[in-house]
């Protein structure tokens, strides 16, 4: 066969693509020496190469990409690329693995409040424990989906995304094609789903989308299959937490030191903002007066993991919650008596010494304890446990604290560009993108009251960089914060501008008005801009303020567990949550109960594995369980905590994308709860281990019971030799 130079090169490093090229409907194959311009997304310092060109670090990462006529003509192309590999000599997978080779990405965090080593020596009790809690899948409904379209004489591009970062996609594009960024524009219509998957990830996939539209000068498509994008794009971290606790025999927990493993996969993205999420957060609701923490993201060969709703507090307060659990089961007391006495109370600081208010949480707590008829239902669950030896109930009480905001200051501001046309009809651009989460409707909102006009006068089309330049992302709970303001700003500014008018023709319509401001030559169209939050950490010396506010929450849950299977359901679930002034109770109270579900399916169902050499087995929904309607609480109460006000945020209101997903954790603790309640009738009292997702394998394992002592385990606690824990 005669190939090329350039061919016998790619080859020499087993990269053979000369079949391909020639199958039917195969365009091209991008590989990485195609690039015109930076080879790599830099994220946290790190840089990830695109495709494939100095080592392949894991199963999953792209090498090349197969551009064709048709869908089915691609798969066939990039089944006949021909790649050899060089085992790696010392792979790393697990945590462990990584804590133990010392690989990390950097920068790590500690926070101390106190002095925990001093305040160890005077305690009643200490215990040490651990909880391992795996990744989760994203499982957007919609997957990864681009489409770049080349257009006019110069080098220009129109980008149509399903991302949460428009802006970052363009600033790709351009870096990726040596091209500058007004020569690109990313628009977004809305998103089918995106938890925090299509913000990095989805810009490495847009890059070598523009490298293919670039390189054959035709519209490009690239949407992932849902197995393709399960094994590519990463998720959620798994994570390991140590603890060592210190307390006193009524309660009062004195000291608390925790360690945070994050298992970041083969490139950085934003794990080490990960690991620093779990630390900011692992006070919680909890006054420890002398707490330590330190976190960490581990370099792997695993797919990279990136943001996911909650951004690493549903792992590092899962950690710190089962740690309280630890201290109640050691004490013998009921753990929400644990949770009490150790509450924050009247104004407090933090453990980053920033100063606050818990009212609120308190009065979460208080409410869903009334709502929930905790004291009642908990002693009928004591009856029923008594009365039934091979099914199970327990309950538990689950507080939030959650910082609203990105610690990255930078992150926090937002623009918009409302348009008043001739007509009276209202165009309104703003930074934020619709990913199902309601803020095209909410910025609606905010255009209407502040233009005192209906809400059909208004429309959003869509977000673009063409028409709002340099935005951030949405995420991290500060979309509407973000963009209410934003566009609030704008729509002040026409309102005032019209104002001659109005008095002029106080009787007049909206319509009428437009048209006689243009008459009278006056610019109906105006930019809002929101400067956001000021927010830092200064690490060394170990304050600062990485959040606006926060919103805060309790979740009641109650579970019946069949010892004999492990197979529960949720009976009821009570939910209170304090979001300020809400913009829209009917959008919030959809994001609540979509977050808990979400958190649900994290703590008590979804499981990944990888074999031992790496490989994601769980690559779609018949491998890998997502929620369903079946798995909602029988009962499921959402209350907004009344009386509450924010004035750090839009019309007083509190971000909530996020928080309620750790609340979902209420499930996997009123598990635990009937274990212990199965095991102590074993015989056995006392903490005991229960991994994160309990599923009804591992429930059933915790139990202990006669039956299940009869199966052998291949290492202590694993029940599937196939499968690595990562
Ligand atoms: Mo979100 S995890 O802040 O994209």
């Amino acid at each position: 066969m005669d190939q090329s130079p350039d061919e016998l090169e790619i080859a020499a490093r087993g990269l053979d693509v000369s079949e391909a090229l020639q199958l039917p409907g195969v365009v091209d194959i991008i590989r990485a020496k195609d690039v015109p311009g930076k080879k790599v997304r830099t994220f946290c310092g790190y840089h990830e190469e695109l495709l494939a060109e100095s080592e392949v670090s894991c199963i999953g990462q792209m090498i090349c990409a197969v551009v064709a006529d048709t869908k089915a003509h691609a798969k066939r192309g990039a089944a006949a690329v021909k790649i050899s590999y060089e085992d790696l000599p010392d792979p790393i997978f697990t945590i462990e693995e990584a804590i133990e080779k010392s690989s990390y990405f950097k920068p790590q965090r500690m926070l101390e409040r106190g002095d925990v080593t001093e305040a160890f020596k005077n305690v009643d009790r200490v215990y040490e424990g651990e909880i391992r809690i795996g990744g989760q899948e994203h499982f957007y409904m919609e997957t990864q989906s681009m489409l770049v379209v080349p257009v006019g004489e110069e080098t220009e591009f129109n980008v149509y995304v399903s991302t949460q970062w428009p802006t970052l996609i363009q600033d790709a594009v351009a870096e990726t094609l040596n091209i500058p960024s007004n020569r690109v524009t990313c628009h977004v219509k809305r998103i089918g789903g995106a938890f925090g998957g299509k913000v990095t990830k989805t810009s490495i996939l847009a890059s070598i989308s523009s490298l293919a539209a670039w390189k054959t000068n035709r519209a490009v498509r690239c949407v992932l299959e849902r197995g393709e994008d399960m094994l590519i794009t990463g998720g959620r971290h798994p994570t390991l937490g140590k603890y060592k606790v210190g307390f006193m025999n009524d309660g009062r927990i004195i000291a608390a030191d925790f360690q945070f493993f994050a298992n970041g996969g083969n490139a950085a993205d934003e794990s080490p903002l990960v690991a620093e999420k779990m630390v900011l957060h692992m006070d919680t609701a909890y006054n420890i007066p002398n707490l330590r923490g330190h976190g960490a993201a581990c370099r792997t060969n695993l797919p990279s993991n990136t943001a996911f709703r909650g951004f690493g507090v549903p792992q590092g307060l899962l950690i710190v919650e089962n740690m309280i659990n630890d201290v109640a089961m050691v004490l013998g007391s009921p753990a929400d008596k644990i949770r009490e006495i150790n509450m924050y109370k009247g104004p407090s600081t933090t453990h980053y010494k920033f100063a606050f208010d818990p009212e609120n949480l308190l009065r979460c707590w208080d409410e869903c304890k009334l709502r929930s008829d905790f004291s009642a239902r908990h002693a009928a669950i004591k009856q029923f446990n008594q009365e039934n030896r091979w099914k199970k109930r327990g309950i538990s009480i689950i507080p939030i604290k959650y910082g609203i905001a990105f610690s990255e200051s930078f992150l926090n501001q937002a623009a918009a560009l409302v348009h008043i046309y001739k007509d009276g009809s209202v165009l309104v651009s703003h930074g934020g993108t619709e990913m199902g989460q309601g803020i095209h409707t909410k910025m609606q909102q905010v255009a209407s009251r502040e233009l005192h006009i209906p809400a059909s006068k208004i429309y959003i089309s869509e977000t673009s960089t063409g028409t709002v330049p340099n935005t951030c992302p949405s995420a991290a709970s500060f979309g509407t914060d973000a963009n209410g303001m934003a566009v609030k700003n704008a729509c002040e500014i026409l309102y005032q501008r019209l104002e001659p008018i109005r008095k002029k023709n106080p009787k007049g319509t909206w319509e009428s008005w437009a048209r006689a401001a243009f008459m009278e030559k006056i610019s109906l169209s105006a930019t809002g801009y929101y400067r956001g939050p000021d927010l830092c950490v200064d690490w060394e010396k170990m304050e600062g303020q990485p959040y606006s506010y926060y919103t805060y929450g309790v979740s009641c849950s109650e579970v019946e567990l069949d010892c004999l299977t492990g197979d529960y359901r949720t009976l009821r679930t009570d939910i209170v949550v304090d979001i300020g002034k809400s913009v829209n109770p009917s959008v919030d109270v959809g994001q609540i109960e979509g977050a808990f579900m979400q958190g649900l399916g994290l703590y008590t169902m979804e499981e990944l594995n990888f074999s031992p050499f790496g490989l994601l087995y769980t690559r779609g929904p018949s491998q890998y369980k997502i929620p369903a309607v079946c798995d909602v609480p029988l009962q499921f109460n959402v209350y907004l905590l009344p009386d509450s006000d924010n004035p750090h945020a839009i019309y007083s209101s509190k971000g909530i994308g996020e928080p309620v997903l750790f609340l979902g954790s209420s499930v996997f603790f009123a598990i635990k709860d009937a274990v212990a309640a199965a095991r102590s009738d074993s015989g056995l009292k006392g903490p005991f281990t229960l991994k994160s997702p309990a599923t009804p394998e591992r429930a059933c394992l915790a139990c202990a019971s006669p039956f299940t002592k009869k199966v052998p385990a291949s290492k202590p606690g694993s029940f599937k030799p196939w499968a690595l824990d990562v």
